[in-house]
């Protein structure tokens, strides 16, 4: 069968549709293969029991189960729980938003189909506008979602070595050049893959840049505060008309509900509230209506404190000592930790791609991520491209323990071997 050019961009070999084929898989099936590739959080058993209430709360009230039910949502999103957000985000940061500065949309990977699309591709007057990613590596979902090719130029990162085998990514503003068709800037903080956190001083940097240049800053803060809070770091979140700050309920523990929030200047919301229309009619309201509860009752916030962080730091912590345990004689380098819910490995010497290696830790039932699709719109042979893993940490602890020795087993035999 033959199919559109809109339809070939989106083809099986897209690190995403591995990705999430590869995730669906493992989660929904009965499968002993070893997770350590998807972005799924953990099912906090604490967590899960407060979302179960909200939700048994929602059904047992007939009115609202019946608006949840029964009712179209509007295309800006739950009007009770966008007041919710634009309460709590006064309440918590100050920021002096009101309800026309937030709109929801179904998960927030469609958020960001809709941003980049919105600010990056052909222009009225013939310009083809680009998306700018200051620091690679960088979230694999943004690779795919352009209706247009070349929506993202980007750069490599500065390397800082560390003590314990740890390394930090920063931005090298000094290579940073925007364009004349840069029309927008777009950073993860917690970065997804290698929970990096930006830190205040480079986000300042950037929002002078970007207001500078009248360009928006997105920021992706899927694994950052106020909630799910998985920052092991002090930062400050910020936001002015210029920035478009997006949120989602997913790494609370809620992916299935799919619910992103965008929170940015009044026509930014206007234009999604259309898109929200045109491509889905409305947005969800399960997963709104379940999180108002908590939200408003300030649970969620604090659960986000007490609960999920120091969840995830555990997890991460108890990740590193396994590798620490299994890699002797393995020349590697972890990026430090600061948030999200992965480790990043930089293993220099590797004689195999990083893709190869992908492929033979799958074969051998142990799923990660090769660190090759995380350069998006970075045209640029370096090595280090294909010297990178991810490693999920959110999986039951024996699964990360036995995934990380097979990885150490498989390089071992590689290094063995040439
Ligand atoms: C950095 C980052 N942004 C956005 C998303 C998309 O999340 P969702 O569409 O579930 O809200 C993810 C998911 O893994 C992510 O890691």
């Amino acid at each position: 069968m033959k199919f559109s050019n809109f339809a070939s961009r989106f083809n099986d070999s897209s690190g995403i549709v591995q990705l999430m084929d590869d995730l669906g898989n493992a989660m929904n099936n009965d499968s002993d293969l070893l997770m350590l590739g998807g972005g799924n959080p953990s099912h906090i058993p604490i967590i899960q029991e407060h979302i179960r209430k909200s939700f048994l709360n929602l059904l047992d009230d007939p009115v609202l189960f019946s608006n949840a039910i029964g009712n179209y949502e509007s295309p800006q999103g739950n009007r009770i729980f966008i007041e919710t957000i634009v309460k709590m985000l006064n309440k918590e940061y100050d920021w002096g938003i009101k309800y026309e500065n937030v709109a929801l949309t179904v998960g927030s990977q469609s958020g960001f189909f809709f941003l980049f699309n919105m600010f990056g591709g052909k222009y009225a007057d013939g310009t083809h506008k680009k998306i700018l990613l200051p620091i690679t590596p960088e979230y694999i979902g943004y690779r795919d979602v352009g209706l247009v090719s070349d929506l993202f130029y980007s750069y490599k990162p500065k390397i800082e070595k560390l003590d314990n085998n740890f390394f930090k990514y920063r931005i090298d503003f000094e290579a940073l050049e925007i364009r004349k068709n840069t029309a927008a800037i777009c950073v993860s903080r917690p970065t997804n893959p290698t929970g990096n956190v930006l830190t205040d001083e480079e986000m300042s940097k950037l929002f002078s840049i970007a207001e500078q240049n009248q360009i928006p800053l997105i920021i992706d803060n899927a694994y950052g505060e106020p909630f799910p809070g998985i920052i092991f770091t002090k930062t400050s979140p910020f936001w002015n008309k210029n920035t478009i700050f997006c949120m989602s309920l997913s790494k609370v523990g809620m992916p299935g509900v799919r619910t992103g929030i965008i929170v940015a200047d009044s026509p930014v919301i206007k234009s999604i509230r259309n898109m929200n229309a045109a491509i889905n009619l409305s947005t969800p309201n399960f997963g709104p209506m379940i999180a108002n509860e908590l939200i408003e009752s300030g649970d969620l916030l604090a659960l986000s404190k007490a609960e999920i962080k120091p969840f995830y730091q555990r997890k991460m912590e108890h990740a590193i000592s396994v590798i620490r345990k299994n890699f002797s004689n393995i020349d590697y380098y972890i990026h430090v930790p600061e948030g999200a819910i992965f480790l990043w490995l930089w293993l220099p010497n590797l004689n195999v791609s990083s893709d190869d290696l992908y492929e033979r830790l799958k074969s051998r039932g142990t799923l990660v991520i090769s660190g090759s699709h995380f350069f998006p719109g970075l045209d640029d042979n370096w090595e280090h491209k294909d010297e990178c893993l991810r490693i999920t940490y959110s999986m039951d602890k024996d699964v990360v323990e036995k995934g990380i020795e097979i990885i150490a087993e498989e390089i071992r035999a590689i290094n063995a071997s040439s």
